[in-house]
C-alpha cells in the first residue's frame, strides 16, 4: 500500500459526514496514527469501527472535545501529541 500520508492526523468532525470521510481515507491511504475528535462520542467509535475496518493496524485516539471552548481545544492537542508525539495533519471539519 501506498503510504501516502505517514505521520499523524488529527481531525475534528469526525463523528459524521465529510470528518468521518476523511478519517477513513486517511486510514485507508497509509496514515496509521489519526486521532479522531468530535462531540459525539458514539459518533466517533463508529468512525473508529471504519477506520479499523480499512486499516486494522491503524493506532486511534477518540477525543471529546466542544471546539466552543479553548481549553478542550488546548486539551485535544495536548492528548493527540502526548499519544502520537506529533501532529502532522489537521483537518477541520466540524462545524453546524
Ligand atoms: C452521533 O453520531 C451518531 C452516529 O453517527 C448519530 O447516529 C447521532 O445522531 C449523533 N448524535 C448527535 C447528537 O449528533
Amino acid at each position: 500500500m501506498a503510504l501516502l500520508f505517514p505521520g499523524v492526523a488529527l481531525v475534528t468532525g469526525a463523528a459524521s459526514g465529510i470528518g468521518q470521510g476523511i478519517a477513513v481515507a486517511f486510514a485507508k491511504d497509509g496514515c496509521s496514527r489519526i486521532a479522531l475528535c468530535d462531540i459525539n462520542v458514539s459518533g466517533l467509535e463508529e468512525t473508529k469501527l471504519l477506520v479499523l475496518q480499512v486499516a486494522p493496524e491503524a493506532q486511534v485516539l477518540v477525543v471529546y472535545v466542544d471546539l466552543s471552548k479553548e481549553q478542550d481545544v488546548k486539551e485535544m492537542v495536548h492528548k493527540t501529541v502526548q499519544k502520537f508525539g506529533r501532529v502532522d495533519y489537521a483537518v477541520n471539519t466540524a462545524g453546524m
